[in-house]
């Protein structure tokens, strides 16, 4: 019984492991696809999309925030809606950290 409750916490401690991983991972790969827009600092090729780099981390989480409920609506930024409050903390603040000159 014993050996079986140690396995059993070593596969649900493995499992938190390998979620955080993937969580890292998930952030990581949804800035890549900001930045395919966006531009990698924040500074977009592409007419018509914003500048977001130097801007505060406050007001880029609360863009994002309206369109992860639909209250701002651009089918170009349909993907806010699958953001985590997290992730957009996260991204907010990659892009504000980034320097904007
Ligand atoms: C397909 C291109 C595209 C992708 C991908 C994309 N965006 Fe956008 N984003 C836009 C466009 C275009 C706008 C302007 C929308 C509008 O004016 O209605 C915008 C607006 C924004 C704004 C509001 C800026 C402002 O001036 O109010 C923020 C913040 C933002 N995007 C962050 C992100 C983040 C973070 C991601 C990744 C999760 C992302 N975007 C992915 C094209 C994109």
């Amino acid at each position: 019984m014993r050996v079986l409750v140690t396995r059993v916490a070593a596969i649900l401690i493995g499992l938190v492991f390998l979620q955080n991983e993937a969580k890292a991972l998930d952030v990581q790969d949804k800035l890549e696809l900001c930045q395919s827009c966006h531009g990698e600092h924040g500074h977009p090729e592409m007419k018509g999309v914003p500048i977001l780099a130097g801007r505060p981390t406050q007001e880029l989480a609360q863009q994002l925030e309206l369109f992860r409920n639909g209250k701002r609506e651009n089918p170009q930024m349909v993907m806010a809606k699958h953001l985590t409050d997290e992730e957009i903390q996260e991204l907010a603040a990659y892009f504000s950290r980034q320097p904007n000159g």
